[in-house]
């Protein structure tokens, strides 16, 4: 489903990725791991095509990405869903609209956005918080916006930034179960992250990059 060869990306003189080379299975849930400055949010943003490599090439369902044009670029993205680092919530709209703003894009008919809206906001257990603003909610609740509006398109791949980094213990452990949930309705998670406390006893693969280079996979 996902396919790396040989990517390389730098920026100035910071070498973000050095060689990199992957294949992840369709229905495959993965962690990217190591220490900051790694290369994790460069190679989700590179599989996101929020950037492209300087060199080497990136196969989505055999869609080579370092060569298509915007439009099917953009087509291909609605299947991807990113959960960003910081949320990126918009303050001003309601929970509702936060999710709601992904759908508008497809085109389909109001009634229709605003059940999958619904049904989305359950799934991630905020159905009633869906008139309430992000600001007036804790950090768990807001990241569950930010997966929900990730998700509700229905993507065949969902990129999760560091989605626990400012979670307690407890709240970890909810979201986790979530993109479990997520994962085993058929959606491939990607989930970058600095934290060992994730990692201890997860039955998924796991990917090590240090210094931009691929240096351990579980499955390897
Ligand atoms: N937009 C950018 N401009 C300059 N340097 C960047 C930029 N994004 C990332 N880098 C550099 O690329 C390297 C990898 O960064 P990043 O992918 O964010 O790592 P991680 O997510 O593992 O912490 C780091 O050295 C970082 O400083
Ligand atoms: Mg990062």
């Amino acid at each position: 489903m996902i396919q790396l060869f040989h990517l390389f990306k730098k920026y100035g003189p910071h070498v973000a990725l050095d060689d990199v080379n992957l294949r992840i299975a369709k229905g495959e849930f993965i962690f990217v791991t190591g220490p900051s400055g790694a290369g994790k949010t460069t190679l989700l943003r590179l599989i996101f095509g929020a950037e492209k490599p300087d060199r080497g090439y990136i196969l989505i369902n055999s869609i080579n990405l370092t060569r298509i044009s915007r439009s099917k670029m953009d087509l291909l993205r609605r299947k991807i869903g990113f959960v960003f680092q910081d949320f990126k919530l918009l303050p001003k709209r309601t929970v509702f609209e936060n999710v709601a703003i992904a759908l508008e894009v497809t085109g389909e008919p109001s009634r229709w956005i605003r059940k999958r809206t619904r049904q989305t906001l359950e799934l991630v257990g905020l159905e009633d918080k869906e008139k309430v603003y992000p600001l007036s909610l804790s950090g768990g609740e807001q990241q569950r916006v930010a997966i929900a509006r990730a998700i509700v398109k229905g993507p065949v791949i969902l990129l999760a930034d560091e989605p626990t980094g400012n979670l307690d213990p407890d709240l970890t452990r909810e979201i986790m179960a979530l993109f479990r949930t997520i994962h085993q309705n058929g959606t491939t998670v990607v989930i970058a992250t600095h934290s060992r406390d994730l990692l201890e006893d997860v039955p998924f693969r796991t990917i090590l990059l240090q210094r931009g280079r691929l240096c351990g996979d579980t499955c390897a």
